[in-house]
């Protein structure tokens, strides 16, 4: 592809918006007045350069969820942007990075709040080389909004602090169960972001038939036909849906019920409707090539860790832990080197589900323990955001590419906020 330029401008203000059928207006955090942020498109190659102001009365950041920008332009709780500053962030997409990425504030200690009063969006970075760009295409930013009895954005509860916060109302691209046009015989690209603060979704189709073509990190090598999909905070995914429609039966998105381990509120025990199919006709079905791209394993590690999620209920001050301590900013955690290969082993001694996310980079899953039996991860794939159930392990591999302090932590965004975070210092 040939590089380009893209310079845009994101402004956090307050601003009031009417979301929901026959309700009243909410107050919202927004970048430029949008529900969710507005959808940046970029090419690999492309030079970016983002305006941000901030309105707020609290500092704020742009964290570039995924994508392997510079250390100084990732959004950093080091670098808040004050309350009535701006600043420019810089970056190159570098060949090979077209993915599925989100952008959202990382401020100290200000995540969750500023994440669930509605700062957030998405951007998708395009190869001028893509396998699948024949495909029409959906974007489906699922979120969740809890509001109080007049309608406007509730503060976390102690439970929500604990379990992290879920909406009573599951929103698609910031509106109320949406109707997607699918044809019979339909090839469709969905590309798909959790962006909710703590809700663990299990996705489904039924009838239809799903592949998965994606990861966090862009495409797998192959697609994968898949029954259902796990998509814990802050993670994306890329699915080929084909219109398999039964005659005189409704059709839909749906969260399936799913059980994280939560101590204070209920589980999910019902399937949850995200959005409605209707059937728009019949299609001609296209081709879904077999071959997506290539990646490369990650050899040998030239480093182990081991990262440790617990809780300590006993103590309110320090209830989420990594390696036993809770996230000081002035505090390295690990150092790292630019090229090398690390393999951590992400261990949870926890009660609840913990989705962990590296900034930076892009990993790769080799394994993970099911009842706590190792099980090879059966497909390559880039990710920056992994789930890890309760009592469970991940071991995955990674390399980072430039210089300077990375997070690591729990995107349950509650968590992040109370200390479940950490810093791998690049040298
Ligand atoms: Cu999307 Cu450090 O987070
Ligand atoms: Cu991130
Ligand atoms: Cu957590």
């Amino acid at each position: 592809g040939r590089a380009g330029q893209f310079v845009g401008r994101l402004q956090a203000a307050p601003v009031s918006l009417p979301l929901l059928p026959g309700k009243p207006a909410t107050t919202f955090w927004a970048y430029n007045g949008q529900i969710p942020g507005p959808a940046i498109v970029a090419w690999e190659g492309d030079e970016v350069n983002i305006a941000f102001a901030n309105t707020l009365q609290q500092p704020s950041t742009i964290h570039w969820h995924g994508m392997p920008v510079p250390a100084e332009q990732d959004g950093n709780p080091h670098a808040p942007v004050l309350p009535g500053q701006q600043r420019t962030y810089r970056f190159e997409l570098a060949a090979g990075s077209a993915a599925s990425y989100w952008y959202h504030p990382h401020p100290h200690g200000h995540t969750a709040q500023q994440a669930y009063m509605g700062l957030a969006g998405v951007f998708v970075v395009k190869s001028h080389d893509d396998p699948l760009a024949h495909l029409p295409e959906q974007w489906l930013v699922l979120s969740d909004l809890k509001l109080d009895a007049h309608g406007q954005i509730a503060d976390n509860s102690a439970a929500d602090r604990h379990d992290g916060r879920e909406g009573q109302f599951l929103l698609v691209n910031g509106g109320w169960q949406p109707v997607i046009a699918l044809a019979e015989g339909e090839r469709q690209r969905w590309r798909i972001w959790n962006a909710s603060s703590a809700r663990i979704l299990k996705l489904a189709l039924p009838a239809h038939e799903v592949d998965l073509v994606g990861t966090d990190g862009g495409l797998i090598a192959t697609p994968r036909r898949i029954d259902s999909l796990l998509l814990s905070p802050g993670e994306r995914a890329e699915i080929v849906i084909t219109g398999r429609f039964t005659p005189g039966q409704p059709s839909a998105l749906l969260a399936l019920p799913y059980h994280r381990g939560k101590a204070m509120s209920p589980e999910q025990d019902d399937s949850l409707t995200l959005a409605t199919i209707r059937q728009a006709g019949n299609k001609a079905t296209a081709t879904l090539p077999d071959k997506l791209r290539d990646i490369t394993p990650l050899g040998a590690p030239a480093l182990k860790r081991v990262v440790n999620f617990s809780e300590n209920m006993a103590d309110p001050a320090a209830m989420f832990l990594i390696n036993g301590k809770k996230f000081d900013m002035n505090r390295v955690d690990f150092s790292g080197k630019v090229g090398q290969i690390e393999e951590w082993d992400i261990v949870s001694q926890a009660h609840m589900d913990h989705p962990f996310h590296l900034h930076g980079t892009q990993f790769q899953v080799q394994a993970r323990t099911e009842d706590g039996v190792w099980q090879t991860e059966p497909f390559l794939a880039w990710r920056d955001v992994v789930n890890i159930p309760a009592g469970e392990t991940v071991r995955l591999r990674f390399v980072q590419g430039m210089p300077g302090l990375r997070m690591f932590h729990c995107h349950i965004l509650e968590h992040e906020d109370a200390g479940m975070m950490a810093m791998l210092d690049v040298g």
